[in-house]
């Protein structure tokens, strides 16, 4: 799989995030999908596919425990661009027991029960969004954390078995920023109140200044520790019994 990554990094090197979008689009018709969460990172992604018109399936995945701000700007963009917006939610009867076993706000009580919620809430969702496609594009920037800058913008994703792409995985926050501005992309107002990374409410928090990106998601946990899943390989589905389980 290195060397696809190869080609694909070859192929792309010197392209626009837009043009390398188009090209990934051409590559695996009808076989790639961008995941939002609505950040701005995100924000900037949605635009560069829709007002391109470039064939990409848009998608987010609904935990049920978004801010009120995110479900403002998810509409905002539906308005704006006329576009779908592929919702993905939980597993009902999961979160039904996990909500009545251990109440509504489990994760903050250890890191197991909340890897068992991001499981529930996002990653089978996850899995379940990605499963057939071939490439999956993402808003990951190498400046939000010390573990993202060993990342790189072509990846392969062994859990998923598919290629990933983070066509702004070299911009700063001020390239973001100016993007939005310039193209009067609507993003989610948090990102004025000291928020630069915006996940589920109950575990994202603002930072103060100077503070790592992601100081503010999972906050009580351990620095090491503070990743969902989403993009650290370390879980696929069992083919059998359609289960999540280690790599
Ligand atoms: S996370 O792993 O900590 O949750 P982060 O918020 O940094 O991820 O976002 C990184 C990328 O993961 C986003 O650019 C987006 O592609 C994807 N992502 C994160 N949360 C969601 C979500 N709720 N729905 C869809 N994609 C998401
Ligand atoms: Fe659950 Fe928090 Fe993970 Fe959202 S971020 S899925 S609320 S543990």
């Amino acid at each position: 799989m290195n060397a696809l990554v190869e080609h694909i990094k070859q192929q792309t090197a010197g392209l626009s995030p837009v043009q390398a979008l188009q090209h990934l689009a051409d590559t695996y018709p009808g076989g790639v999908v961008f995941s939002t969460s609505f950040g701005w990172e995100d924000q900037v992604i949605t635009h560069m596919i829709f007002a391109n018109n470039i064939p990409i399936k848009v998608f987010t995945l609904e935990t049920g425990r978004l801010f009120p701000e995110t479900y403002y700007v998810w509409n905002r963009t539906l308005e704006m661009y006329g576009k779908q917006i592929e919702a993905y939610f939980p597993d009902a009867e999961k979160v039904q027991q996990m909500v009545s076993r251990k109440g509504p706000n489990s994760f903050y009580e250890s890191v197991d029960n909340r890897k068992e919620c991001c499981n529930i809430r996002k990653i089978e969702p996850l899995k379940r969004a990605l499963a057939g496609n071939q490439c999956w594009i993402t808003g990951i920037r190498a400046e939000q954390s010390a573990n993202r800058q060993h990342m790189a913008d072509v990846e392969w994703d062994e859990g998923n078995k598919l290629v990933k792409f983070h066509p702004v995985y070299d911009w700063d926050l001020g390239d973001v920023k100016q993007y939005i501005r310039d193209n009067n992309v609507p993003y989610n107002t948090l990102h004025d109140r000291g928020f630069p990374s915006i996940g589920c409410a109950p575990c994202t928090r603002a930072v103060q200044p100077g503070e790592d990106f992601r100081a503010g998601r999972w906050w009580w946990e351990d620095q090491s520790k503070k990743e969902c899943g989403l993009h650290s390989v370390d879980a696929t589905i069992d083919e059998e019994t359609k289960e999540l389980r280690p790599l």
